[in-house]
C-alpha cells in the first residue's frame, strides 16, 4: 500500500556506502519521474543521474557537505529549462502530433496561445514555472523510490549556481532545482531512523468545503 511505503520512507541522513541500488530499480524511479504530469505536457526539465564518485564528492562540497550525496549510490539532479523558447514549445507539440499521428485545430490554437504567452515572458518567470514542474517529478520519484524500498533524501540544501557549473548545466539551457540521493539507510548510525514521523493532524491540514 502506498501509505505504508510513505510512512516507511524518511529523509535519510546516513546511508550505507557499501550498498548499491540496482539499475532496474533506478530505471523504474526514473520512469516514474518521466511519467509525471506537467503543465501543458511540456516536461520542462531533465534528470541527470550522477554515479561518478569524484563528481559526487565535488557536489557534496557545495551541498552543505551532506554525506548522502556520496554515501548513496546514485544522485538524481532535477534540472529545469532556463526559459521557454518557441523551439522548446514547438518540439513538445510536434512530438505529440507525431506520436498521435494527427493534428487538431484546438491543439494548434493552444500551441499558439502558449507561444504568445510564454515566449515573450521574462526568463526568470519561465524558469520558476519550469522548476515547479520539476518538483512534481521530484515528488513522484521520491514516492517511487519508497515503493521500490529504496531510501532517498529530498534536498534543496545545495548551491544551485555551483552545481550548474560542476555539471555544465547552463550550457545545456538547464538550471538545477533539487537533488535526490538514492541508497540504503544505515539504520544503526542514522539519528533520524528511529524517530517518529511528525505531521500536522488531518484537521489542521484538510479544509473541507461541503
Ligand atoms: C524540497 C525539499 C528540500 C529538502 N532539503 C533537504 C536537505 O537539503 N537536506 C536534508 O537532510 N533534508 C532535506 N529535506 C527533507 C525534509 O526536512 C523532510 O522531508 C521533512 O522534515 C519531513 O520529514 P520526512 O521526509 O523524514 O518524513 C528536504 C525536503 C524537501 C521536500
Amino acid at each position: 500500500m502506498l501509505i505504508e511505503k510513505l510512512n516507511w520512507r524518511y529523509a535519510t541522513k546516513k546511508m550505507d556506502p557499501s550498498k548499491t541500488v540496482s539499475e532496474d530499480k533506478v530505471e523504474r524511479i526514473l520512469e516514474a519521474a518521466r511519467l509525471a504530469p506537467t503543465s501543458s505536457g511540456l516536461q520542462p526539465f531533465e534528470v541527470i543521474v550522477v554515479t561518478n564518485p569524484e563528481v559526487r564528492a565535488k557536489i557534496q562540497e557545495i551541498a552543505w557537505n551532506q554525506a548522502q550525496v556520496t554515501e548513496g549510490s546514485h544522485l538524481l539532479v532535477f534540472a529545469a529549462w532556463d526559459n521557454y523558447t518557441a523551439d522548446r514549445i514547438n518540439m513538445m507539440f510536434d512530438l505529440v502530433n507525431e506520436e498521435r499521428g494527427f493534428t487538431n485545430e484546438g491543439w494548434e490554437n493552444y500551441r499558439q496561445m502558449l507561444l504568445n504567452t510564454y515566449v515573450p515572458r521574462d526568463a526568470e518567470t519561465n524558469y520558476q514555472h519550469a522548476a515547479r514542474q520539476a518538483y512534481i517529478a521530484f515528488g513522484i520519484a521520491l514516492a517511487a523510490a519508497a515503493f521500490e524500498g529504496v531510501d532517498s533524501t529530498p534536498m534543496e540544501g545545495f548551491d544551485a549556481d555551483k552545481l550548474d557549473e560542476i555539471l555544465g548545466l547552463r550550457a545545456k539551457g538547464l538550471r538545477s532545482v533539487t537533488i535526490l540521493p538514492l541508497g540504503y539507510r544505515d539504520e544503526a548510525n542514522d539519528w533520524l531512523a528511529s524517530l517518529k514521523k511528525v505531521r500536522r493532524p488531518r484537521d489542521q491540514f484538510v479544509i473541507e468545503v461541503k
